[in-house]
């Protein structure tokens, strides 16, 4: 009672596209009466009763959906069982806070503060135990639902954040696990079975690596890989997961910015073959993510540059100033309402048709990631219209030295034109939109003005 979770439901809901139901509100509007007027006329036990049949009906509904509870559902153990079935997010909130909403509600609970403050504490225990994680605030719930856990310090606490109790092979690139390695394979304990190495970089995104680290591994169903590296080792290490006994759970531990705002969630994993970059892989969504932001403290700036880009483009697709927890809040809501890529979760390409054809075109070489995505948000901007000051002043973009010909080629293979139009993704004045028709001629002049003469 009091903890704000009928909002951050509703919002939840919202920023999920998933039908929300306020349990509550259900029962008064089935009763036709209020809550209170229920516990008056029927007591409580006939009204835990009523709670009990309403959860049972609500969770049986196949439809992915938010339900807010009533603040004492968790006292019948029928609820708790049932809701071993639901993931469930408890909207944390101190008891002082609490007592400010609820008191003047007119709840039948909320009308003594010595019963409410003793409730509180009665009930804390009962929450603890059904819930699969805590969430102060709406990022926090989304990051929950998408099992992404935000904590500083985390790396120490890996043993009890990765899911269940079975093995672990901790995987990282040579570098990281010089950084790490120790610190991730104390906090396992007892759980770790084997540790493995990658290459660093996107040469670990190669078959023969997936291969080899296949062959290694030791674990069975209940086993968990734990990805504690970069984008590229979180692809890798997660499609050898996505694959290795046709699919074991693993959990991610990204180390650079562009894994924590971006390559690490979402499910997404892959290598490259020759014939293109990330054109293999599975979707295997995370049973964890654990988003640890001291372990930026060692990251270069070269690499934290390549995360700024996307964090900019989050920020624009989002429309408001975001940090690394909220950018991480942004694209799981994203991808949990569109696991499969096919609608908007497209949004996520803001930029990234020029910035792909300008990285083509250089070969993969000489122009980073990063800076193609910054060069490719200024073009996605002008198209939509829009201004390009935040994207200048945080990413200082420069056009690249690449040949004109072979970028539009690129561009044009990756986003067939149609009819003398591209398809591109802009924003709108109502937020931004995917498949938006572009004249050839318009995406051509853009591209053209981020390459150096
Ligand atoms: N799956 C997805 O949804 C998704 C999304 C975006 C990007 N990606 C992929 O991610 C890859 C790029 O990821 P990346 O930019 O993280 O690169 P990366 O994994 O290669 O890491 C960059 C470099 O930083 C080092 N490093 C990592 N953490 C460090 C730390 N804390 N301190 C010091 N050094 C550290 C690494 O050893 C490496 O040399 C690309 O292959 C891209 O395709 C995937
Ligand atoms: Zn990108």
């Amino acid at each position: 009672m009091g903890s704000g979770k009928s909002t951050r439901g509703r919002m939840a809901a919202e920023r999920l596209e998933r039908p929300f139901l306020d349990l509550d509100a259900a029962i008064e509007a089935r009763a036709g009466i209020s809550i209170a007027e229920l516990f008056e006329a029927r007591g409580e036990a006939e009204f835990r009763r009523i709670e009990e049949h309403a959860v049972r009906v609500a969770l049986a509904g196949t439809e992915p959906s938010v339900i807010a509870l009533g603040g004492g559902a968790v006292t019948s153990a029928d609820t708790r069982a049932i809701l071993s079935k639901a993931f469930v997010v408890l909207c944390d909130v101190d008891v002082d806070t609490a007592w400010a909403r609820a008191r003047g509600s007119g709840r039948p609970l909320a009308r003594d503060e010595d019963a409410f403050r003793r409730l509180f504490e009665e009930r804390r225990e009962l929450y603890a135990e059904v819930a699969d994680e805590v969430a102060g605030d709406i990022e926090g719930v989304l990051l929950a639902a998408a099992g992404v856990h935000y904590e500083r310090g985390a790396i120490d606490r890996l043993g009890e954040l990765v899911p269940g109790a079975g093995a672990v092979a901790l995987v990282a690139d040579a570098n990281v696990m010089k950084l790490y390695g120790a610190r991730a394979q104390q906090a396992l304990g007892a759980r770790l079975h084997t540790t493995h190495e990658l290459p660093a970089g996107e040469e670990a995104k190669h078959v023969d690596v997936v291969s080899e680290l296949w062959s290694a591994l030791r674990l069975d169903r209940d086993g968990t890989v734990v990805a504690l590296g970069g984008g590229c080792t979180t692809d890798v290490a997660g499609f050898a997961a996505a694959t290795y006994l046709r699919g074991v759970p693993w959990a991610a531990v990204p180390t650079t910015l562009v894994g924590q705002v971006d390559a690490a969630i979402g499910g997404k994993t892959g290598i490259d073959i020759p014939e293109g970059k990330n054109l293999v892989g599975a979707f295997h969504w995370p049973a964890r993510v654990v988003l640890d932001e001291t372990l930026l403290e060692t990251l270069p700036e070269r690499e934290q540059r390549q995360g700024r880009a996307e964090l900019v483009k989050t920020r624009l697709l989002a429309g408001q100033a975001l940090d690394v927890r909220g950018a991480a809040a942004y694209k799981a809501a994203l991808c949990l309402r569109d696991p499969y890529d096919r609608g908007p979760r497209r949004w996520l390409n803001l930029g990234h048709t020029f910035a792909h054809a300008l990285e083509a075109a250089a070969g993969y070489e000489g122009v980073t990631h990063g800076r193609a995505v910054a060069l490719g948000l200024l073009a996605a901007l002008r198209l939509s219209g829009r201004d390009v000051g935040q994207v200048e002043e945080i990413l200082h973009p420069t056009p690249v030295k690449v040949d004109r010909g072979r970028a539009w080629a690129a561009m044009q293979r990756d986003k067939k034109a149609v009819g003398g139009e591209l398809r591109l993704v802009l924003l709108g004045d109502d937020g931004p939109r995917w498949d938006v028709p572009v004249p050839a001629e318009d995406v051509r002049r853009e591209l053209d003005r981020l390459i150096a003469a």
